[in-house]
């Protein structure tokens, strides 16, 4: 049986169902984001609304997650990088597991205070969220594109990185992917 805390040989049950679900969330709102911006705007595209409404709500979600996240992983121990990784590879696989974590809090926020921008709230199941600045026109089409940028960039970082953990596992044949699944170890 997995333990719920990580160790230093492998992660932990609440850091292995937190990484998959943001994993899939994460994956959910880039699809979404992506599709639902080429929709077209002309006259009242009740879809697109529909669809900006759900991808807000869940985005959001994903902050909440995020903090969790964070929260768990500074109180918890690091597991080890496999063994015998060149420098270079070391540095670049933790580079970008902390690139993931700004990126998951950079997106909803600025998310979110473009929304402010635009002057539509935002509304997380129900509650009405605060909005930190006021409407503003150029605020809001400079987020847009920030938000485009930082879900691109995240983009990039996923192939890179689920790339990486699919050669250590049916290349190098290591445990960098059995440390992340339940039950494929100890
Ligand atoms: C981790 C969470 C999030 C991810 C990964 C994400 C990702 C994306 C992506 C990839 C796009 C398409 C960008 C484009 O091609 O133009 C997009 C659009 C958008 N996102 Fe997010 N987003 C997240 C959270 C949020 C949140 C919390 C909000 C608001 C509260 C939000 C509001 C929007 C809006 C309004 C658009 C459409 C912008 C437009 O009009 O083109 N997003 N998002
Ligand atoms: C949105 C997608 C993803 C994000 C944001 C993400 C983020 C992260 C982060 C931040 C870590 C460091 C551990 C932690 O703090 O939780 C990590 C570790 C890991 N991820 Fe992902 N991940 C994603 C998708 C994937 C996918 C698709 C795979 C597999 C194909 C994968 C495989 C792994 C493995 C094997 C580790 C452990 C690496 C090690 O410690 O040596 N991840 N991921």
């Amino acid at each position: 049986m997995i333990a719920l805390t990580n160790t230093y040989q492998r992660y932990g049950l609440v850091a292995i169902v937190l990484h998959w679900l943001m994993a899939v969330l994460l994956i959910a709102l880039i699809a979404l984001g992506l599709y639902m911006s080429g929709l077209p705007d002309v006259g009242f595209n009740k879809q697109k609304l529909l669809l900006i409404f759900y991808h807000k709500e869940y985005g959001i979600l994903a902050l909440g997650f995020v903090t969790l996240r964070l929260a768990w992983r500074i109180g918890n121990a690091l597991p080890a990088l496999a063994e015998g990784l060149p420098d270079w590879q070391k540095i670049a696989a933790r580079f970008v597991h902390l690139s993931f974590y700004a990126l998951m809090f950079a997106l909803p926020v600025s998310g979110w205070l473009m929304s402010s921008a635009a002057g539509i709230p935002v509304f997380f199941f129900g509650f009405r969220l605060p909005d930190f600045i006021a409407k503003n026109e150029n605020l809001f089409q400079m987020l847009i594109e920030v938000h485009k940028w930082l879900g691109y960039t995240l983009i990039g970082l996923i192939l890179i990185h689920a790339t990486a953990a699919l050669r250590h596992h049916f290349l190098s044949r290591d445990d960098t992917l059995k440390k992340m699944l339940p039950g494929m170890r100890d």
